[in-house]
């Protein structure tokens, strides 16, 4: 015999229609209220709320266990559906009511220390040590559910275009992703540490020389790396590697894929190909490598119009090589005041920038923070490359061109943000292609791989790995989505020589070759298909989709701000057997 109700129905799917329609539902109580003769229930499952009648024309037993119902009990309940008599148009099911015959008590519960509701403003830290209960709320399930409509459209594109979903280990030496590595001390050779992977990079070319052809996996990652609202030490991606192609071949498969996800789950036509924009060429418009193209306030160059000045800021910044820039913020010098100005300036002191210049557009005259080291005509020879017109506000960085693109491009984004020009309904994807093979650090004196070191230098580069290595460009190109990285990937270098230059430029000894990517190295003499591949992050993008401006809200058991899971309350303290096996002693910090 069971003790569980075989239900009819989900809670939030009942409408009209049904009216005189017997019903059996499971879900937990949402609310009760008892007017006298009428016990009011809201009972509520992943699919949305119904509301419940107890009337007295059932027996006394029944009205009195119904009476003793509190939040967040479970039961289960059995009825007939019918017209609701005070109809409720805010939610699909307002327009009925189930009159109850019989109820379960399936569970008590306390209290809850959280709301179980949508727009409940409770603290974060407090949403997730309680988030099997914040899970309850309509959103969230709602979340949960829309990424799984992404991962099963994922899978069924890929799945169609011939790819093979492939798991790869967890447990294995570190990824050269640029992040820390999460380590795994090893009880069998003690001493030594596995490393949770950062992506499955190295494996997934080792299938490639394994003939799989087409790879793909929704895979976790692991990085411990500064936590930010797009950032989880522990994400996942949708990986992919792709053998006898190049760059072409790989942009038209994944547009195809964001075609059709676009399609099937937001309902939009997105149009393809998508613009192409290169890395130099987005640096210089938009002052990033992830540009949003949603609205305008585009960089221009000032270095020939503020020549002229005699402000030696700007004029000693051109000195030392570097570059006068600025972004006109159309109809700001109305929006804006000094005050704000102010707060712009400082926030730009974060990339370096040491200051901010404006010029204000006015009917009749230009004002500016520069007006004794510019005259007008100068001032309107400087307007003019803006088109700048009445009201509008130009912002003027002038540095070393890193700190001018940096704090221009926060800028750019930041004051749209601020005036409501971040459209969510525009999804403007676009590739940028081009990206340089190399990074100079001028603290250490060398170069990194901007990608990571088996990406594939352009062909017609090649020779300027000896002569001139930072003006490479890499087969390499991110995918971008109204201002945030989706995705990204590369061609792989599958060419021994080209490889060993490759790593002679970043400066890596052969032990060092050897030791870090020897598996990889020593597979690539056996006959390696060239191949090229990317990865989502699948957290970002359903992240985007859904509308949510946190990852947080769209994976089911994120870490906190601190890298905390706060249900489990992990990381924890390993007992003193647990170290001794694995022949570990922790140095008191
Ligand atoms: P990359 O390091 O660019 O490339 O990572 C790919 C995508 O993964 C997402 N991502 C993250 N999401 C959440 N939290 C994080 N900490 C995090 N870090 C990265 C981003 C990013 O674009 N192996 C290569 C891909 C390749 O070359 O094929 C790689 O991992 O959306
Ligand atoms: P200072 O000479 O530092 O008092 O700066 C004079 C004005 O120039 C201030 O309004 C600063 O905000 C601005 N300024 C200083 N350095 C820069 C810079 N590198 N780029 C743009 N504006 C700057």
């Amino acid at each position: 015999m069971s003790n569980v109700f075989k239900r009819t129905h989900m809670c939030g799917v009942l409408r009209a229609e049904n009216i005189d329609n017997e019903v059996i539902l499971n879900g937990w109580i949402q609310k009760r209220r008892n007017l006298g003769g009428l016990i009011f229930c809201d009972v509520r499952d992943k699919t949305g709320i119904v509301q419940v009648v107890f009337d007295d024309k059932i027996p006394a037993e029944l009205f009195e266990k119904a009476d003793g119902l509190r939040g967040e009990y479970v039961v289960g309940i059995k009825g007939t559906v019918k017209e609701r008599h005070s109809k409720n148009l805010e939610i699909p099911t307002g327009e009925i009511e189930i009159f109850a015959n019989d109820l379960i008590i399936y569970s008590e519960a306390e209290t809850p220390p959280i709301y179980i509701k949508d727009d409940d403003n409770v603290d974060e830290n407090l949403r997730l040590k309680y988030r099997y209960l914040d899970l309850r709320k309509n959103k969230m399930q709602k979340n949960l559910t829309f990424r799984h409509n992404i991962t099963k459209a994922t899978r069924e594109y890929f799945d169609s275009q011939g790819f093979t979903e492939v798991e790869t280990p967890m447990l294995i030496n570190p990824t050269p992703e640029g992040a820390r590595d999460y380590l795994v001390p090893s009880r069998v050779h003690p001493g030594e540490f596995y490393a949770l992977p950062q992506s499955p990079q190295m494996f997934k070319q080792l299938l490639m020389v394994g003939g799989t052809d087409k790879y793909m996996q929704i895979v976790k990652c692991f990085r411990d790396e500064d936590l930010r609202a797009d950032r989880q030490p522990e994400f996942t991606q949708i990986d992919l590697e792709m053998s006898f192609v190049d760059v072409d071949d790989i942009l038209e498969v994944q547009e195809g894929f964001l075609k059709k996800l676009f399609k099937d789950i937001m309902k939009v036509d997105i149009i393809t190909p998508l613009p192409r924009i290169p890395f130099d060429e987005a640096m210089e418009r938009y002052g990033s490598d992830k540009p949003d193209t949603r609205f305008g306030f585009e960089l221009k160059k000032l270095n020939e119009q503020v020549s002229e000045s005699t402000f030696p800021v700007f004029l000693g910044a051109l000195a030392a090589g570097g570059d006068v820039r600025g972004i006109n913020i159309e109809g700001g010098a109305d929006q804006f005041s000094r005050k704000d100005i102010d707060k712009f300036q400082e926030s730009t002191k974060s990339f370096g920038a040491k200051g901010l210049v404006w010029i204000k557009v006015g009917v009749d005259e230009i004002t500016s923070s520069v007006n004794k080291f510019f005259n007008q005509d100068q001032l309107k020879d400087l307007i003019s490359v803006f088109l700048a017109k009445p009201g509008d506000l130009i912002l003027i960085v002038a540095d070393k061109p890193k700190v001018v693109f940096d704090s221009l491009g926060f800028l750019r984004r930041d004051i749209a943000n601020k005036m409501g020009l971040l459209d969510d309904s525009k999804y403007n994807l676009l590739w940028v292609v081009d990206f340089p093979l190399y990074e100079f650090d001028e603290e250490t004196n060398k170069y990194f791989a901007m990608h990571h070191p088996f990406t594939s230098p352009r062909i017609e580069d090649i020779p300027m790995l000896d002569t001139d290595p930072g003006k490479v460009k890499a087969k390499a190109y991110d995918i971008i989505l109204n201002g945030v990285e989706l995705g990204g990937g590369s061609i792989r270098i599958h060419d021994k020589n080209l490889q060993r230059k490759m790593f002679n430029v970043l400066g890596l000894s052969d032990e060092e070759c050897q030791r870090k990517f020897g598996f990889l190295l020593e597979a690539f003499k056996y006959g390696t298909p060239p191949h090229g591949g990317l990865a989502y992050g699948l957290d970002r993008l359903v992240m985007l989709l859904s509308g949510e401006h946190s990852i947080r809200e769209v994976m089911a058991f994120p870490k906190n701000q601190s890298a905390q899971c706060m249900v489990s309350e992990a990381p924890s303290i390993a007992s003193d057997e647990q170290l001794e096996e694995l022949g570990i002693k922790l140095r008191v910090l």
